[in-house]
């Protein structure tokens, strides 16, 4: 204090209102990939660590880790613990906790176990920041939000999955791989579940104002001879590939956090293609998350793209919707 007070006048009092605060919860490889992706593209101006009670160590020695590279990166202030008060007034909470798929196994075998750690953590999460966006990362992400959803009692318009965010990313680098263009200038979108039955809209892929489909015609269907579907083949198949490979998945995803948390901090109203109620959209008549494209910003989705699907893009949809639902009717509330 002596030396503090030797050094500088005091002006005002220091005041915390934290104006772009984000809680992470999890930090497993994902959550820990996600919050230095939030760290090194200055999204937010504070981050909270959360994990459960017997991981402190390597929490401790997570944000330490974190701190210690606080000189290279935009101002963050990084806390981390167990105690969920300190997550209070967060504007975005992002959900990364519980099992992750082990090789061989699919999103959805998930459901149970993570079901109920979703049964602890969300209503916490939502006493000390009503007014949050959660954001769902966890396995199966779509079957996940539309729980945290039910838990949360928030408006759905603010409970949103990164669902095939990830897939069409995935889906874009891909085509730009194959035509020796930027991923970035390839727009396209993978819909449906963030998995097995997710539903590449080809209808749509577009590069250079032009639609792909127009130059190829057969594109994504058996008929086409360049072979075109197996890119999607391969998107779905990229978690598995890389499980066997590294033991699980972690950069794409945390990336996908850190770009979905900045458009909705800087009210971008940005297009992203995102796990969000779908009630009433192509025939779906239950509540139930699925990815589509829409508008994002501070305060969560804004507005739903209603795609012109074609009649094998519908009726993948409603095949993925079925898969979704499937599981849903598993999962006790
Ligand atoms: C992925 O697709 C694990 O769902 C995650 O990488």
């Amino acid at each position: 204090e002596k030396t503090r007070k030797e050094l500088m006048l005091k002006a005002s009092e220091i005041h915390s209102t934290p104006h772009a605060k984000v809680t992470v919860v999890g930090l497993g490889a994902v959550g820990m990939a996600g919050t230095y992706g939030m760290m090194i593209q200055g999204v937010a101006s504070e981050l909270v660590l959360i994990e459960a009670e017997h991981m402190t160590d390597k929490l401790e020695g997570e944000v330490m880790d974190l701190q210690h590279g606080m000189t290279f990166c935009r101002n963050v202030n990084i806390v981390g613990g167990s105690d969920y008060s300190k997550t209070a007034g967060s504007k975005v909470c992002v959900v990364t906790a519980g099992l992750r798929q082990k090789e061989g196994q699919t999103r959805l075998e998930l459901i149970q176990g993570n079901a109920q750690l979703f049964k602890k953590i969300i209503p916490e999460l939502v006493k000390y920041s009503p007014d949050c966006t959660l954001i769902i990362v966890s396995n199966p992400v779509d079957v996940l939000t539309w729980l945290a959803w039910k838990i949360s009692k928030l408006p759905w318009q603010r409970v949103i999955g990164t669902g095939t965010m990830l897939d069409s990313s995935r889906f874009r680098y891909y085509v730009s791989d194959k035509l020796g263009v930027s991923p970035n200038s390839v727009h396209g979108y993978i819909i449906g579940e963030h998995g097995d039955s997710s539903v590449p809209v080809w209808s749509g892929l577009n590069v250079g104002g032009t639609r792909i489909v127009e130059a190829n015609p057969d594109i994504g269907t058996e008929k086409d001879d360049e072979n075109w579907n197996l890119i999607h083949k391969d998107v779905v198949e990229s978690a598995g590939t890389i499980i066997k490979k590294k033991g699980y998945t972690s950069w794409a995803i945390g990336t996908t956090i850190s770009h979905l948390v900045h458009n909705i901090l800087k009210n971008t109203h940005s297009v992203l293609p995102l796990s969000i109620n779908v009630k009433g959209l192509y025939g779906i008549k239950e509540d139930m998350f699925l990815s589509n494209p829409c508008v994002i910003g501070e305060n969560g989705i804004e507005q739903i793209f209603k795609l012109r699907l074609n009649a094998e893009e519908q009726s993948k949809l409603q095949k993925s919707a079925d898969a979704i639902g499937e599981v849903m009717k598993g999962v006790k509330l």
